[in-house]
């Protein structure tokens, strides 16, 4: 066989948030392929890195009141650290924000614009007069032109669905600031993607990508592209334009470029030739793992930039769907929306890996999580069929016979493992783990029920039957040696501990067939044990904890200790008056109240519910905070905060000034 060359990623997460099932799930299906590739014998390098860039790290930052810079490490940190506890085989695990991105980006952006393949428009957007930034339409909140629903992001109605633009939003309003936004112009710099109609027609048809995704982007492609705007303006956490100051790269550009980029670094930590690999005609191979929500990014942008830039173009982009738990998308509030740590706080991440496995196919469907079927599907196959194997026939040959295996081993069973392993083999090829896994179930099927016919631990009492149980025994340890073989890509762990009580160096793909005979084994230890479910019910709720909530958010705010004279001067506290208040449909604690501060009306939501009807508010005055920026809670954006006092609950008050006060007046 000859010896593949290949580099393999997988999406890079973003920098603003936790590495989530959603990401498991991804990293082990590439990680599985990985390894398998590896067992082969094939060169497999594989790399990742942290996405950094864009609007959301600079305000995360800002909110957390750190830099960009430090944000990132630790989150990166944090990162690496999961992934290594789930035993994802990372050969590098880099940043976008790094000297090689940053050089590979100014690179690819020459040769383009050197090509003639960058154009610049002036486009218009909305821009945050207050805090001197364009906004991109996700921070931009306002009522749907179609449907008038109120609290709708900038580009789509979470109501009626209607599609928009943030320009054509009803009384629109900066989520960063609270500011209205204005209309502004600016000069942007486009990749002319509408010059690759023809190149992209071919590329997503050479079997690069699967079909249900080259059918997809055939929609796109009959539609004509787009030119695609690249560029950002500061502020922006990013890469300046090279010569183009206050110009940014819009974080989507450099973040393919930071494969090459994790790739290039460790090309020079390791002494490989970073060019064998992406140079045209390279005949070294290039895999994305990526979930079907950015195809666009790396089916059409991006060989279209590779090709331009003179560089090769992925040898295969590897999709895949969603991840939902008990067959509904993963929610916070359910407890479903599950990170990794908190997974591992209670679990072991072979478990995920093995069920994931079990319902991979390598397509764009979504992949339901059942929790009741996680349990009994890891239980049954791996404990119960698998590692049990070992278990029983451990005992014999340690106690009976010095931990010495047969001198024979010609069990027809064997042949049919050696016979099995270039199908199985042809499944992980292919990303179909799932029947890879089947495969290897039915064998171990096969292999207890010869145990069972056999019954070890009956001859072993009976006269002239110590050699059969040795045999019987040894050929056991064998079948396990083999399932376990076909299971490493997968079980990592698990092979490795059960190369340790084999007595036997690392497993590669072709030992799967080969039976041990005349060798000594080592001491059992149990190998891995089963799920409780009690696990998995805390994992749940312990998600649910983590899960902010409308009030929690209030009490951290609450328990914030001393601020500066400044900051209390910066707090704008009016008088208003309730013009209207009325239950929130889901919410326990909560009423919306409706504020007149003079003309200027707010909506609110105070957690007072259990201290006030609604109808005794009405018509009351009390203190506010207006320039609160406004913040979406679950049941919607509250633009302000009502100030009470009390311990909580039915003990609750709301500050009522004097009736001289009227309503927009100052509080100082
Ligand atoms: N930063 C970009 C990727 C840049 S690649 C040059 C990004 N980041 S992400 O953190 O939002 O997602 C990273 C990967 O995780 C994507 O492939 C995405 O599809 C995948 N998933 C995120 N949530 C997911 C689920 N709930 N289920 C399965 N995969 C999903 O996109
Ligand atoms: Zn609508």
């Amino acid at each position: 066989m000859e010896k593949r060359r290949i580099l393999v990623t997988s999406a890079l997460p973003n920098a603003n948030g936790s590495i989530h099932l959603g990401h498991l799930m991804e990293h082990i299906q590439t990680d599985i392929w990985v390894r398998f590739q590896r067992m082969r014998g094939h060169e497999c390098i594989y790399v990742c890195a942290d996405d950094t860039h864009g609007t959301a790290t600079m305000l995360r930052a800002e909110e957390l009141g750190t830099t960009p810079e430090d944000l990132i490490k630790e989150v990166n940190a944090e990162h690496q650290s999961d992934f290594r506890d789930f035993l994802i085989s990372h050969d590098n695990y880099g940043s976008t924000h790094s000297d090689e991105n940053q050089a590979l980006s100014s690179l690819i952006y020459n040769r383009l614009n050197e090509a003639g393949q960058i154009a610049t428009k002036s486009v218009d957007q909305l821009y945050d007069p207050e805090k001197e930034m364009f906004l991109a339409d996700r921070f931009i909140v306002g009522s749907c032109p179609k449907c008038k629903s109120e609290n709708q992001y900038g580009d789509n109605c979470e109501v009626c669905g209607a599609t928009y633009d943030a320009t054509d939003l009803i009384d629109p309003v900066s989520k960063i600031s609270g500011a209205t936004p204005v209309l502004k112009a600016s000069k942007h710099f486009f990749f002319a993607l509408s010059n690759f109609n023809e190149f992209l027609g071919d590329w997503t048809r050479s079997g690069t990508l699967q079909d249900q995704v080259a059918n997809k982007l055939s929609e796109w492609l009959d539609a004509g592209l787009q030119d695609w705007d690249i560029s950002r303006d500061a502020p922006y956490f990013g890469f300046e334009i090279p010569g183009e100051p206050g110009k940014y790269f819009y974080v989507w550009l450099d973040a393919p470029i930071g494969y090459m980029a994790s790739f290039q670094r460790w090309c020079s930590e390791n002494n490989v030739n970073f060019d064998d690999f992406w140079k045209k005609d390279s005949d070294c191979e290039v895999h994305h793992f990526i979930g079907k929500d950015i195809v666009n990014f790396h089916a059409l942008f991006w060989p279209a930039m590779l090709d331009t830039a003179g560089f090769r173009t992925p040898t295969r982009v590897q999709a895949h769907g969603f991840v939902t738990v008990d067959g509904q998308k993963m929610s916070k509030s359910r407890g479903t929306f599950i990170n990794a740590r908190t997974y591992l706080d209670h679990l072991d991440p072979e478990y995920l890996r093995y069920y994931f496995a079990a319902k991979m196919s390598g397509s764009v469907d979504d992949l339901d999580i059942n929790l009741e079927d996680f349990v009994q599907r890891v239980n049954s196959d791996v404990v119960g069929k698998v590692v049990n194997i070992a278990s029983r026939c451990a005992g014999f040959i340690n106690k009976q016979f010095d931990g010495q295996l047969s001198a024979t081993a010609d069990n027809p069973l064997l042949k049919a493992f050696a016979d099995a392993s270039d199908g199985i083999a042809e499944h992980y090829e292919h990303g179909d783990y799932g029947k890879a896994l089947r495969e290897v179930m039915a064998l171990a099927d096969k292999a207890n029920q010869f145990i069972d016919e056999h019954k070890p631990w009956v001859m072993i009492k009976e006269e002239g039957k110590r050699d059969e149980v040795q045999q019987v025994c040894s050929d056991g340890i064998n079948f396990f040696k083999g399932l376990v073989t076909f299971l490493k890509p997968v079980l990592p762990g698990l092979a490795e501990k059960s190369e340790a009580f084999l007595n036997v160096p690392t497993l590669s793909w072709s030992d799967a067939g080969q039976p041990l005979v005349n060798h000594q084994i080592n001491k059992f230890k149990p190998l891995m044990t089963r799920i409780e479910s009690e696990k998995v019910e805390a994992i749940v709720s312990n998600a649910k904890d983590e899960a902010p909530t409308d009030e929690a958010t209030e009490t951290e705010q609450a328990e914030n200790q001393w601020i500066q004279f400044d900051d209390f001067a910066k707090i704008d506290l009016r008088v208003a008056r309730i013009a209207a208040a009325v239950h929130v449909e889901g919410a326990d604690k909560l009423l919306q109240l409706t504020l007149d501060l003079d003309g200027e009306t707010r909506h609110v939501f105070a957690g007072i519910k259990a201290a006030y009807h609604p109808e005794d508010l009405v018509g009351k005055l009390t203190v506010m905070v207006a320039n609160l920026a406004p913040r979406k809670m679950k049941f919607g954006v509250s633009e302000g905060m009502v100030l009470a006092a009390g311990p909580g609950g039915e003990d609750i008050y709301l500050l009522e000034p004097h009736d001289g006060a009227k309503p927009g007046m100052k509080v100082s």
